[in-house]
């Protein structure tokens, strides 16, 4: 399985979700490899430090870049899982990937910055079904509000954002904002790793989610 953390916006938390979802993988099963596909390199990055630290289980961490239709059939055919991290907006990498993924997540935060990049989004894979039909793409609501007085409104407003869009479907599993999402980059873990039980059972719902299809 095939499983691309993209989107044509930056900082919505690609990086912290595919390396979330690697431990969470990593866990469950142990074919699984993180593909780091992005020059800025940051989930190599925390793949070297959860080395250094010698966490377990061990998370494969590889370097692919440019059209990645090639490498991740073959990684495909070594892994249950792929988890591929992809540069933004428009790049190869992303167009690419999507061509050969089973899921695309794409994180996006409620803010409009974030929303007015899903007609983008909804063009590439209105683009691609004709290459790849069995593909799945779920909008994430990334770093949500823990403002008990706001957080059902902005679900809300999240959710009748996506729900125009023919080809993206609303992931029901959500995250938010937490410092633990931070501190384990840092420390090259994943959250199911940590303490803070709020950040492992939402990593915990979006692997739920993927597995139930
Ligand atoms: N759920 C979260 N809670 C708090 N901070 C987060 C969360 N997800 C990501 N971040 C922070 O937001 C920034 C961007 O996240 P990152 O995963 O690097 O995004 P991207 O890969 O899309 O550029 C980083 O500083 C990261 O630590
Ligand atoms: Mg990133």
């Amino acid at each position: 399985m095939i499983i691309v953390i993209g989107s044509n916006k930056g900082g919505v938390g690609k990086t912290t979700l595919a390396t979330n979802l690697a431990v969470a993988f990593a866990i469950r099963m142990n074919k699984a490899v993180l593909v780091d596909a992005d020059p800025q390199g940051s989930a190599l990055y925390w793949g070297s430090v959860r080395q250094q630290k010698q966490h377990t289980p061990f998370v494969n961490v590889a370097q692919r870049r440019g059209n990645l239709v090639d490498a991740l059939k073959v990684l495909s055919r070594q892994n249950q899982v792929v988890i591929v991290d992809v540069p933004g907006r428009n790049s190869p990498e992303l167009i690419s990937a999507m061509s050969v993924a089973d899921i695309v997540i794409s994180p996006h935060a409620c803010s409009q910055l974030d929303l007015e990049t899903l007609q983008e989004l909804e063009d590439q894979v209105h683009a691609l079904r004709p290459l790849n039909p069995k593909i799945r793409v779920l909008i994430y609501q990334s770093m949500g509000t823990t403002n008990p007085k706001i957080r059902q409104r902005e679900r809300s407003d999240f959710c009748s954002y996506v729900s125009v869009f023919e080809n993206l479907l609303l992931a029901n599993s959500s995250g938010f904002q937490r410092l633990a999402y931070r501190e384990c980059i840092s420390e090259g873990i994943g959250v199911l790793e940590s303490n803070n039980p709020l950040a492992a059972d939402e990593i915990q719902q979006l692997l739920t989610e993927l597995l139930n299809g």
